[in-house]
């Protein structure tokens, strides 16, 4: 199974040993009001069907796409989540998405986990472009962008639903260029 290894962070595929700190993080309105797909409340159940839904896409030979838990090394929790998602090897593009329990942010986690989706997909999956899709009401994850150095393309009116409220987005398009990434 794959793994990350940062300073603070292991990223690896969610396993079921973590269900109870993934709900424990993600059932909270403050974190899936700016997810797309996450329900609201979230169960034992749908823990269960994500992780079986990891587990199908790693083994596809060429994976569409890659679900990563953030474990903390320090409490040996899994924090939050991150993944490469909508992978097309043709044309070279994916997106990226993120979120963190609400007891860990602003503690530069993201930028530590961000750094190496980058990475990974610019140097192991040799993709040329990346894609944030973000809710246009989402001040923090817009800055994550701009930190990155994405570059803002548009708004996509009313593109997004979101599962745990129910309520219609605006999208922010931010995409960063493989030849734009310094690491
Ligand atoms: C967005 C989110 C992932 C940020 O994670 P984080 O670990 O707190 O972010 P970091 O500490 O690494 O901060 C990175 C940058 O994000 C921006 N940022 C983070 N939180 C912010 C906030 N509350 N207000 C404004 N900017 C913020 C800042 O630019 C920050 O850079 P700086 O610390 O140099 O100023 C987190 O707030 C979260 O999980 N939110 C709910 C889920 C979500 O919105 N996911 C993204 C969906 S597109």
């Amino acid at each position: 199974m794959m793994e990350i290894k940062t300073k603070r962070l292991i990223l690896r595929q969610p396993t079921m040993k973590y269900a109870k700190d993934l709900i424990e993080n993600i059932n909270n309105l403050d974190v899936s009001k700016w997810l797309l797909v996450a329900p609201y409340p979230y169960t034992m159940k749908d823990a269960k069907w994500y992780i079986n839904h990891c587990e199908e896409k790693a083994k596809e030979k060429t994976p569409t796409s890659y679900e990563f838990s953030i474990e903390l090394k320090s409490e040996k929790k899994i924090i939050g989540g991150c993944g490469i998602s909508g992978i097309d090897y043709d044309q070279g593009i994916a997106d990226l998405g993120y979120w963190l329990g609400e007891k860990y942010w602003r503690q530069g986690i993201i930028t530590e986990t961000i750094n190496e989706l980058i990475n990974y997909s610019f140097n192991k999956l040799k993709l040329r472009r990346l894609q944030i899709p973000i809710f246009s009401d989402n001040i923090p994850s817009n800055n994550v962008a701009k930190k990155f150095g994405f570059t803002f393309e548009g708004v996509l009116r009313k593109k997004a639903v979101c599962k745990a409220t129910g309520k219609i987005h605006d999208e922010n398009l931010w995409s960063l260029l493989k030849e734009e990434w310094k690491n």
